[in-house]
């Protein structure tokens, strides 16, 4: 059968995707180059927030219509959406034919041969071992190194729809870095909801970064998320001192008010994070610092919010990510009697974003007249005579040239930038 994967969510779900991608190829199926061509369509989903449901529902009632055309023609909920709620869309009218949760990909096969409607059991052993994801990007990889989350964030679906924390083996990791370095893929990231409490036979996140760093070869290595509860001060050794490991972190805040925090079950004052920041930019000169905030959790006074502004003001982050709370049932805060009414989450969101852009667009300037390195990726979006790629630090950078440039690794002067572009030379 010709098979044709849809991505939504998080770089989890991009290297998940891969993976079912390799587990198909091994049962004789192929990847169809579109939709059109395709025998069996899978959604590969989110379920942080509704908007991410909703959009997929909307894509799966808008394929719908293929079945008539091609009565074989298959719909296939995978990811966190199936764990969620794929039961109750099966026995709707949704067109989704199969809902398979995330530690049951391997038995894609035999389900699209039609020995079951679903699975969905979770399995905290499943860590996808002897598999070899598929690549889907030329340049840029994505290697899972831990699945599943045990921090219950009192807003946050991941831990159910996920299941438990597990690491996976060193050498399995090390397989997957040899296989997409042999391919060419120069910008690594490493994957976990937390990596920081990765732990496989007592070898720590840290000691896992010494080890990949020594691999021959140029390639950038990268890691999301780090919890700042688990951000150890090895950690930050270990990005001062590996040359691989690029000065960037991403380092989710959500936000600036105590009391909110503890509502949270973050784990972490702002005190902790803030002497976490400190010490980075000590040890790790120039390293770009990028966050999640959320507006409008249940309870979240005026002042609690403007504690938020003032965290992004005080350590101006290089980018941040805004959302607006949202109620995921099931979990704590979704519980709460505090819900604020969409319009004060909206405009406490549009506010966070105007300041924040006003922050990266300084940050960025700061950037003018210094020399980048940069890993060109594509061309650019606006025009086939630029390129586009990324500097050690996670900006965008652009540049003047053509595809011979596409996959090299160019030092670059910057002339100019928006607040999100850095315009080089
Ligand atoms: N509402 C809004 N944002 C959420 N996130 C997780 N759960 C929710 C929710 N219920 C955000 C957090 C997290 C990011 C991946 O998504 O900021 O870090
Ligand atoms: Fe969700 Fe918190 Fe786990 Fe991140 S650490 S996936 S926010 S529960």
């Amino acid at each position: 059968m010709k098979y044709y994967i849809e991505t939504y969510g998080c770089q989890m779900n991009v290297s998940d995707s891969e993976l079912v991608a390799s587990i198909l190829n091994t049962a004789g199926h192929d990847a169809a180059a579109d939709i059109d061509s395709a025998d069996v369509l899978l959604f590969n989903t989110c379920s942080v927030r509704e908007h991410a449901e909703e959009r997929v529902l909307g894509r799966i009632s808008n394929e719908k219509h293929r079945k008539k055309a091609k009565p074989k023609f298959k719909i296939v909920l995978l990811g966190c959406m199936a764990q969620r709620i794929g039961k109750r869309l099966l026995e709707t009218d949704t067109g989704i034919d199969y809902v398979v949760g995330v530690d049951n990909y391997r038995q894609l096969p035999s389900i699209l041969a039609g020995e079951a409607h679903y699975a969905l059991d979770f399995d905290t052993k499943e860590v996808y071992r002897e598999l070899q994801p598929v690549h889907s990007n030329k340049h840029l990889g994505f290697v899972t190194i831990m699945r599943g989350c045990n921090n219950f964030c009192s807003y946050c679906i991941v831990p159910y729809v996920r299941g438990r924390e597990r690491s996976r083996p060193y050498e399995d990791i090390l397989q997957d870095m040899q296989i997409a370095i042999g391919q060419g893929i120069k910008d690594i990231t490493l994957l976990g909801q937390n990596v920081n409490s990765y732990n496989y036979n007592g070898l720590s996140f840290p000691e896992l970064l010494r080890r990949l760093n020594d691999i021959k070869g140029y390639y950038r290595l990268r890691f999301i998320t780090s919890h700042p509860k688990d951000l150890s001060d090895e950690l930050i050794k270990v990005m001062r001192d590996c040359d691989k490991v690029c000065e960037h972190i991403h380092l989710p805040l959500q936000s600036g008010d105590p009391e909110i925090l503890k509502k949270m079950n973050r784990g972490y004052s702002y005190q902790h994070y803030l002497e976490r920041i400190i010490s980075l930019r000590q040890q790790v000169p120039d390293i770009a610092i990028t966050t999640d905030l959320i507006a409008g959790f249940p309870g979240e006074s005026e002042a609690q919010f403007e504690a938020t502004l003032n965290a992004m003001r005080e350590i101006e982050y290089d980018y941040a990510f805004c959302f607006k709370y949202s109620e995921r049932s099931g979990t704590l805060a979704a519980t709460s009697a505090e819900q604020l009414p969409e319009s004060v989450r909206l405009e406490r969101l549009q506010r966070m974003i105007d300041l924040q852009r006003e922050i990266t667009l300084k940050k960025f300037r700061a950037e003018i007249g210094k020399t980048v390195e940069v890993f060109v990726e594509d061309f650019s979006k606006k025009s086939k005579a630029q390129v586009s790629g990324k500097t050690r630090d996670f900006k965008i950078a652009v540049l003047s040239g053509d595809a011979s440039l596409i996959g090299s690794l160019q030092y670059a002067k910057v002339l100019d930038a928006t607040s999100g572009t850095l315009i080089c030379e």
